[in-house]
């Protein structure tokens, strides 16, 4: 990861829902210790909670939705180049329901983070806490991995467990797993950004 030494790391964050890891980062990011600031908050639908976070933070927002395109190819472009118009040194998709695509792994291959609620390799997909419930798994949680072109399958920066309870539901569980996961993602984008990090193969390391 590329960074400009004694300034925050600039980080782009694409969202698609209710926005609460953002606004966990947000917070975050009031703290000049934190090492890192949110220049722009992307998302792939409009009216959601995630882009009036970003808008009640004074962030500036954009919103590309794949039916707008004629294609899947020039959605991932066209979100490529919003991204890269902020010329961000990281990205962090924070609940984005989209694969990104080749163009924009071509630019931001590396340094794009994206956060699963299960954990990995157990469960990829859009209902990993469903599945983890419905599987019988004592333990869950939630993993922060480098994205690559498959579904969550890029090499893990950090995970954090979450014990499943008799009762739980997927509702009562993913809500846990959402309370770790905001504290994960916290903790280890504030190292990303202080400490730089380095991917080789599936292993992740922090520079410092
Ligand atoms: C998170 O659990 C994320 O991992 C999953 O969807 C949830 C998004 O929550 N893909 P929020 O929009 O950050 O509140």
């Amino acid at each position: 990861m590329r960074r400009v030494p004694d300034e925050p790391a600039s980080v782009v964050v694409l969202v698609s829902g209710s926005g609460t890891n953002l606004q966990a980062l947000i917070e975050a990011c009031r703290d000049p210790a934190f090492g890192a600031r949110i220049v722009a908050v992307g998302a792939d639908r409009d009216d959601i909670e995630g882009l009036a976070r970003a808008e009640r933070a004074g962030i500036p927002t954009f919103t590309l939705k794949v039916g707008d395109f004629e294609t899947r190819e020039e959605w991932d472009a066209a979100l490529a180049g919003a991204v890269a118009a902020w010329d961000p040194e990281l990205v962090v998709l924070a609940g984005f329901m989209k694969l990104v695509g080749p163009v924009f792994l071509g630019l931001y291959g590396g340094r794009v983070v994206n956060t699963h609620p299960a954990l990995s390799p157990s469960f990829p997909g859009m209902h990993g806490p469903e599945e983890a419930l419905a599987y019988g798994v004592k333990v869950t949680g939630a993993t922060l991995f480098v994205v690559d072109p498959g579904v969550d399958t890029g090499p893990i920066v950090a995970q954090t467990s979450v014990p499943v309870e008799d009762y739980d539901t997927v509702e009562t569980l993913h809500e846990r797993i959402k309370v770790a996961e905001r504290a994960m993602l916290v903790e280890t984008v504030g190292r990303m950004a202080r400490e730089g990090f380095t991917v080789e193969g599936r292993r992740v390391r922090f520079n410092a």
